[in-house]
Formats: C-alpha cells, structure tokens, sequence
C-alpha cells in the first residue's frame, strides 16, 4: 500500500503514520467494527465520490444494528469523506470508513466501549487483479457457507462478517482460483466474499435476491438501474451452483472489483460466445463513475481541490 497524506480519525485530520490505535482495542478482539467501501474516481470536472449518499447511508444502518451510536450525522460523514480526498494527492482512491469499539474495556458486552470513527483512503487497481480484470475471474464455489442472517446480520459491514469471506478467499487462492462463489444455507448462489454476483442466460439478466442472504450491493443496485436503462430483461432469482455453470455470462459486482467478468467457474468455460451483456453493463458503470454519462451524474459528489 503507498501512503497517503492524511486520515481522518474522530474528527480530525492526522498525519498517515499517526493513526494508529491500542492493542487493546475493543474491536480488534471481538469483531465490533462496522465498516464501508466506497470510491472516488477522475471526472472532467475534477475527482468525485460515487454513490456516496447511498454508501454512509448503510453505513449507518451498519451502526444501528450493531447499537454503535457514531456521534456524527450523515451530513458530517460525507463531508469528512470529502475532506479526506481532497487532503490526500490521488485523483482516485478507495475509501474505507470504519467505526469501532474502543480502547477502555475488555469483555464480551461491547456497550461499555467508546465508538470511535476513521477514515482512510488509499489507491486501489484492480481489486481481482489486472489479468483478472483483463481475461475475467477464474471462480470455484467455495465449500464454505455464506452466513446465515440468522447467525450474523448479513446487512451489516461488520468486519467479523469477514471472518467467513477470508476462509472462502483463502480456500479459492489455495485451489488454484481467482476468487470464490459462496451458496447459502439452502445451496444456492449467494455472493463472492466481497461481491455480489448476475448471471445472464438466454439473454434474461438475474442476480439473487437479497433475501438469500447477501448484501445488498450499491454496484448492485447501480446494475440493476442501468439493466432497466438498457431494457434488458432482468430477474431477482436464485439460482443453483449447475445454473451459474451453465451460464452465458456470469459477473461480479462491487465497489472494489468493479463490473468484474467471469471466465470460469470450477473448470468450466463462461462466455465462451462472448459477453455482449456483461461488457454493455461494464461500459456504462465505466462511463457514469468516470462522470461521462450525463444521466447518472447525481451519483457523484465532487472534491473540489
Ligand atoms: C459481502 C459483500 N457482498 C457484496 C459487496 C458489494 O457491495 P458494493 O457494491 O456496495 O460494494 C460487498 C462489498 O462491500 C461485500 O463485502
């Protein structure tokens, strides 16, 4: 990771080197941090945040299931964002927010603790790596299980959620693979450890619905507005692990991966006639995050610098 400039800890901005935290850190050890993942990207009209209300909005939805009172309104959060980007030399970036238990008090019961909130930007290429991002994601599904909403509330960027997306990580890289697929408890297609997933067959665009237990994925979502922009047909369904194999097209989405195609999952060929779907739908997330589509231009918030 290069350094940036600054980072913004509990109101202030500090020098990189200088945000750092106890090692007695509540939230280190039982998992209480909630936490975001948005970018900003170059615009002609200078750099600018995609989907940012969108993005503190379930930041603080993360906050209200986990009970964590951050002390700073929406309106505050996105202005620090703001602050931070513009602070930092990159002209596009990741943004991490993330708010924690404190240092102060060990123990299982995390209402004790102090909330404390940060936010760090860095820049970040190609999350699948480039040839991924160039060939497409060689995928297998993952003998872990998703989590199950009724363990671990999936809608929360919790960082313990994570615990369950390394293993699958770690199981995909070890295999061979570029990046796991996880079914839920039911068997069915769920999401990647840090993306949700579509899949095209017949022309008929599908991803799972959020009731499978998934996050629901402001890429997603931006997916599914630009589907019905395009007039392509589009379901939420579930589907099988032999469903996603026989696909035509199959991707990923995220705010770290992009609109990331699918070559292969589990030895299997995808888009082995093209993928006229996935690249129209990758062309224009392209174009809006870039600012070069008009009609999403809400989307952005400028950094004016
Ligand atoms: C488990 C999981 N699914 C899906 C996504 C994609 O969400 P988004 O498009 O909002 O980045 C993420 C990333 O935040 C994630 O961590």
């Amino acid at each position: 990771m290069k350094a940036q400039v600054k980072i913004w800890m509990d109101g202030k901005l500090v020098p990189w080197d200088e945000a750092r935290i106890h090692i007695l850190t509540h939230g280190l050890h039982y998992g209480m941090a909630i936490f975001e993942g948005i970018r900003a990207f170059a615009t002609p009209a200078g750099t600018a945040i995609f989907r940012l209300d969108e993005h503190i909005e379930r930041f603080l939805n993360s906050a209200k299931i986990y009970r964590m009172d951050l002390g700073y309104s929406a309106k505050e959060l996105k202005k620090a964002c703001v602050d931070l980007v513009r602070s930092n030399p990159a002209k596009e970036c990741y943004i991490r927010p993330i708010a924690y238990t404190a240092y102060g008090e060990m123990g299982l019961n995390p209402l004790k603790s102090k909330i404390s909130v940060g936010i760090a930007s860095w820049e970040w290429g190609a999350y699948l790596g480039a040839e991924s991002a160039k060939k497409g994601v060689r995928a297998t599904v993952s003998s872990w299980v998703r989590i199950d909403s009724r363990a671990m509330p999936v809608q929360a960027k919790c960082s313990a959620n994570y615990a369950n997306s390394a293993l699958a990580k770690m199981q995909a890289l070890a295999s061979g693979y570029d990046e796991a697929i996880l079914l839920n408890t039911q068997g069915v297609v769920a999401e990647g450890p840090g993306e949700n997933i579509f899949r095209v067959k017949d022309g008929i665009l599908s991803t799972p619905p959020a009731s499978s237990g998934i996050l629901r994925g402001i890429t997603r979502d931006t997916v599914i507005q630009f589907a019905r922009d395009l007039n392509i047909k589009f379901f939420r369904n579930d589907s099988t692990k032999e469903e996603l194999y026989t696909s035509d097209e199959v991707f990923f989405s995220g705010t770290a991966a992009g609109i990331a195609k699918v070559r292969e999952i589990d030895g299997r060929r995808i888009g082995y006639d093209g993928t006229p779907i996935t690249d129209r739908l990758a062309k224009l997330y392209d174009r809006a995050v870039h600012g070069g589509a008009k009609r999403y231009s809400k989307w952005l918030t400028p950094v004016s610098r």
